[in-house]
């Protein structure tokens, strides 16, 4: 069990610092660690956000355990240098196409949602965003339109094969929990989201299992808050996944808690806290390491089939939230590394 440990940029290194303890505590055989730089960090080492030396630790690693990527000093690089462009090309380059995002509130956590604390009980789902396609990985540019002006475009597109194996992870997902896939998308306006949900709906022949239901992307966002209770699993493409992701990690109590498994056609994967580097609170030990130290759960579950320590690494964050371990986002006063010690102490 070969880990690659990417912790990038802003709070990456301090939340993925907890994550790498609480796996050390587990005192697992034969999971070893290799870190590798990337995002701001190894732009301002080596002149390139991935260079080649990690790219290839994290295609000879059996998993990837990341930080977060981000870094103001980057942001007027060209766009090919920035940071961002680290997990994208990781991304695509891994070919880790299925993206999960379970969102679940912890019941202690009720007070800390922004939703009212009896709507918020009732989340318990997963997102899974399509990472490969879409319109961030369309062709992009600038130009000028014949009036003169400056135009930026990014082309929208899927093509079959990319939908239908989205949706079986979907579907395969449903049956898993609760049977139920809703499909989001912008088909009464985007030719991608029809062809989209007509796939979806020829996939769905595989599953008559599985109850399927169709929404646009507006009405999610509105469903999301308005009873999240209501959905299962959704299946959306990589942009409308990146968005709805965001929202109900909120609804969940706060994006510092939500991790996420993105993986290939056998299970390869990158594991990371769905949050970014939060340059503004970088360095001084105040961002949640719970997303991380999950997002290290979802690893031992998925690429290593070690459900049983996952659910204990699960079992003491629940411990840790009820004796009443917060970090600022939840409303407390820890530090990132109190937080991972009252994990620890659960452990
Ligand atoms: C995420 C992030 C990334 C994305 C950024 C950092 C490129 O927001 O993982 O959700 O847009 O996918
Ligand atoms: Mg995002």
């Amino acid at each position: 069990m070969h880990v690659a440990i990417l912790a990038g940029d802003g709070v990456g290194p301090e939340v993925v610092a907890e994550a790498r303890r609480v796996l050390e505590a587990l005192h697992l055989p034969q999971m070893q660690f290799e870190d590798g730089l990337v995002g701001g960090a190894a732009y301002k080492v080596s002149g390139h956000p991935l260079p080649e030396e990690t790219l290839q630790l994290a295609r000879r690693a059996d998993a990837i355990l990341f930080g977060a990527v981000g870094d103001p000093d980057c942001d007027n690089l060209e766009r090919h240098l920035r940071p961002e462009q680290a997990i994208l090309g990781l991304r695509s380059a891994l070919k880790l196409f299925a993206n999960l995002r379970p969102a679940k509130l912890f019941p202690e956590l009720a007070d800390a949602s922004a939703l009212r604390p009896e709507i918020a009980k009732e989340i318990d789902l997963v997102i899974i965003r399509e990472l490969n396609g879409d319109v961030y990985f369309g062709e992009k540019g600038f130009r000028t339109t014949t009036d003169g002006y400056r135009q930026g475009y990014d082309v929208m597109s899927y093509d079959e094969q990319e939908v239908r194996r989205i949706a079986r992870v979907g579907f395969e997902t449903a049956r898993a929990r609760d049977g139920r896939l809703c499909s989001v998308d912008k088909a009464n306006v985007l030719e991608t989201s029809q062809l989209w949900r007509d796939v979806v709906i020829e996939t769905a022949k595989d599953y008559p299992d599985i109850s399927l239901s169709h929404m646009y992307v507006d009405n999610a966002a509105m469903q999301l808050v308005r009873n999240p209770g209501q959905f299962d699993v959704i299946v959306t493409g990589n942009l409308f996944g990146d968005i709805l992701s965001d929202q109900a990690s909120m609804c969940a109590g706060s994006i510092g808690m939500l991790p996420s498994a993105s993986l290939d056609a056998a299970q390869k994967g990158l594991y990371e806290p769905i949050h970014g580097s939060a340059p503004d609170i970088a360095g001084q030990g105040k961002a949640n390491p719970l997303a991380t130290i999950l997002s290290a759960a979802m690893m031992l579950r998925y690429s290593f089939g070690l459900g049983e320590p996952a659910d204990r690494i699960e079992r003491a964050v629940a411990q840790a939230l009820a004796k009443g371990a917060r970090t600022a986002d939840l409303g407390g006063a820890l530090s990132t590394s109190q937080m991972g010690d009252a994990v620890l102490a659960a452990l």
